[in-house]
């Protein structure tokens, strides 16, 4: 039976406008929208067999038999709407480097999602995708339905789903990793723990609306320095509104730091880029992808390792 097996890629992608807080845990439903960009490099392959065989789903990631790995909401939720009983065998390639400082569960969600969806045998399009699977993904990950779609994405806040957003602008996002340690709070834990104690966070939320429309302003007048400018204000807004919270939550190091201010003193010698840092303390920059090498050498005294990643597509469905 062909169509109960289907194989799907995604890319990370980087949120330019962050989200931070659930406003509920259960359907995993952001406090606030977001805005991001898909990337082409690194993602995630992932095969989904629908089996008679299997007692209990099996996900195998990287050629590494997965303990306890939280999909079974994901694949009940696709197997209740295809009205299938069968348990799914999952075979799972991640290229994201380990401690890239970029969160793999945003294309890992996103492949296994659309993979399941079409083994199951859903109809997938890819310009306008079910709504119920766009549910079933971000119940995984908050920020995984933004990958099922390319470039630059808004999320949602009131449906918490994505849509695609048209610019001009060719970008680059110049990536360092600052550090191999395994970050000690989770983005969910620590999401928690800023709503619950920081007193910064409303106002984060209540500014969150502008900083959004700011930014979807800049894609359509192709203005990239405003882009820029509202990825950095954001960022800063988030991580300092997790710094208040008690105890502090801080994700960023003295070497985020060292990158920050290299970046504004590229840009003060006239290079436009700009940072964005998420749960983690490396740092992405943000710049126009004829610019992206020059920015590259430059951070490379800073960082442990420096890449470049380009804009990609969104999640494909692909024969294998
Ligand atoms: O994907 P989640 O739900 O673990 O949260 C992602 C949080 C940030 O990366 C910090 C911000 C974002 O919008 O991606």
């Amino acid at each position: 039976m062909a169509h109960l097996h289907a194989c799907a890629t995604a890319g990370i992608n980087v949120a330019l406008v962050k989200y931070w807080g659930k406003r509920d845990a259960a359907l995993n439903l952001p406090a606030v929208g977001s805005l991001s960009l898909t990337l082409a490099e690194p993602g995630t392959k992932t095969n989904v067999t629908f089996c008679e065989s299997l007692a209990e789903d099996r996900l195998v990631l990287n050629s590494e038999l997965q303990k306890s790995a939280k999909i079974s909401g994901l694949l009940n939720g696709i197997r209740e709407i295809a009205g299938l009983k069968l348990f799914a065998d999952i075979e799972s390639t991640n290229t994201v480097p380990t401690a890239a400082g970029l969160a793999s569960s945003a294309s890992g969600f996103a492949a296994l999602g659309l993979a399941a969806w079409s083994a199951a045998g859903l109809p997938w399009n890819p310009e306008n995708p079910d709504p119920r699977l766009l549910d079933l993904v971000r119940i995984g990950s908050g920020s995984a339905p933004r990958s099922l779609f390319g470039g630059f994405v808004l999320l949602d806040r009131d449906s918490g789903r994505p849509h695609p957003l048209h610019s001009e602008l060719d970008v680059a996002l110049v990536v360092t990793v600052l550090s191999d340690a395994q970050k000690s709070v989770s983005s969910r834990d620590g999401m928690t723990l800023t709503a619950q104690t920081s007193p910064y966070y409303p106002a984060f939320v209540a500014e969150h609306e502008a900083e959004l429309k700011d930014a979807q302003e800049s894609l359509k007048s192709n203005n990239f320095k405003r882009l820029g400018e509202a990825t950095e204000r954001s960022t800063i807004r988030m991580h300092a509104c997790m710094w208040a919270s008690n105890p502090p939550l801080r994700y960023l190091t003295h070497r985020s730091l060292q990158v920050i201010e290299a970046v504004e003193s590229l840009r003060q010698s006239g290079l436009a880029c700009y940072f964005t840092i998420d749960a983690g303390p490396h740092v992405k920059v943000l710049c126009l992808r004829r610019d992206a090498t020059e920015v590259c050498e430059r951070l490379k005294p800073l960082a442990d390792r420096v890449s470049i990643a380009l804009p990609g597509h969104g999640a494909r469905l692909i024969e294998e």
